[in-house]
């Protein structure tokens, strides 16, 4: 180690060079190219600006990109703004996006995840490529300097990331609320329903599986003998917590395809399966 921290790697292997005899570059290929298909569906979804909400049928489904909605999209009245139309104060000159008003909270959750870190780390810039490949790099700086020491503000992301769920819970009961011809409304499933309420189950279950959850909840303690309440919480996220790489994929599959759904039927392109 260097008096500046710099770790220096035992490392003889160039770029590339490996013993490996298994197809280790298809992991980091297939997170690249998936993660970038999100970034920029969800990009492209921000900017439009529209399709976020849907009403057919008496549905009231609301897109979680667009989720909590704090102000409508100008023009685009919803039912689901917490604060009404844009504000007046809203310089003409900044274009109005509500989306970006939220996209922040689950962004800065899952870039600073452990288990995202390790998986963009190898796949956007090759540190390394895979295990036991060789690098671009002689150093190692690790974590501990900055900008990376900045990934540490992930046990701060995860309390809004907990507002979320409970946000999206909500959606999802509201999904199950439909308005009739005569204005009320009344309990009902649509495929949207199943759809929305699955997106908050599957967020919930990487959300609840953070390692910041663990540790919160019985992690920073030496022993959880005596406290059986406390342990069975702590074996439940340590159960969701073994399976983490498996919620945030499953989750950020199926939130995409949420608001996809929604667009679509939004747009007019798919009519929502009203089952019952
Ligand atoms: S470690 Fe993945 S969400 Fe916290």
């Amino acid at each position: 180690m260097t008096t500046n921290g710099d770790f220096r790697l035992p490392q003889t292997r160039g770029f590339g060079e490996t013993a490996r005899r298994d197809r280790w570059w298809v992991q980091p290929t297939v997170v690249f190219l998936a993660l970038s298909a999100f970034i920029v569906y969800a990009t492209f979804r921000a900017l439009e600006n529209g399709y976020h909400h849907y009403e057919g049928g008496g549905a009231q489904y609301l897109s979680p990109f667009y989720s909590p909605l704090l102000f409508d999209v100008p023009g685009d009245p919803s039912g689901h703004a917490w604060f009404g139309d844009k504000p007046s104060w809203w310089p003409a000159l900044i274009p109005f996006f509500p989306a970006f008003f939220i996209l922040w909270g689950p962004g800065g959750m899952r870039f600073t995840c452990y288990y995202y870190r390790g998986a963009y780390y190898k796949a956007f810039w090759a540190d390394p490529p895979n295990c036991a490949v060789g690098e671009p790099r002689k150093g190692y700086r690790g974590e501990r300097s900055f900008p990376l020491i900045m990934q540490n503000i992930h046990r701060y992301f995860f309390y809004p990331a907990c507002a979320f769920i409970a946000v999206l819970a909500w959606d999802g009961f509201v999904a199950t609320r439909f308005t009739g011809a005569d204005g009320s409304t009344h309990f009902g499933v649509g495929l949207g329903t199943i759809i929305i309420c699955m997106n908050a189950i599957l967020l919930g279950g990487y959300t609840f599986g953070c390692h910041c959850m663990r540790h919160l909840i019985g992690g920073r303690l030496n022993a959880l003998a005596g406290k059986p309440i406390q342990r069975a919480c702590y074996d439940c996220v340590s159960a969701l917590n073994k399976r983490h790489m498996l919620w945030a994929w499953s989750s950020l599959v199926w939130v995409g395809f949420t608001d996809f759904y929604i667009r679509m039927c939004a747009s007019g392109a798919w009519t929502d399966w009203r089952i019952f």
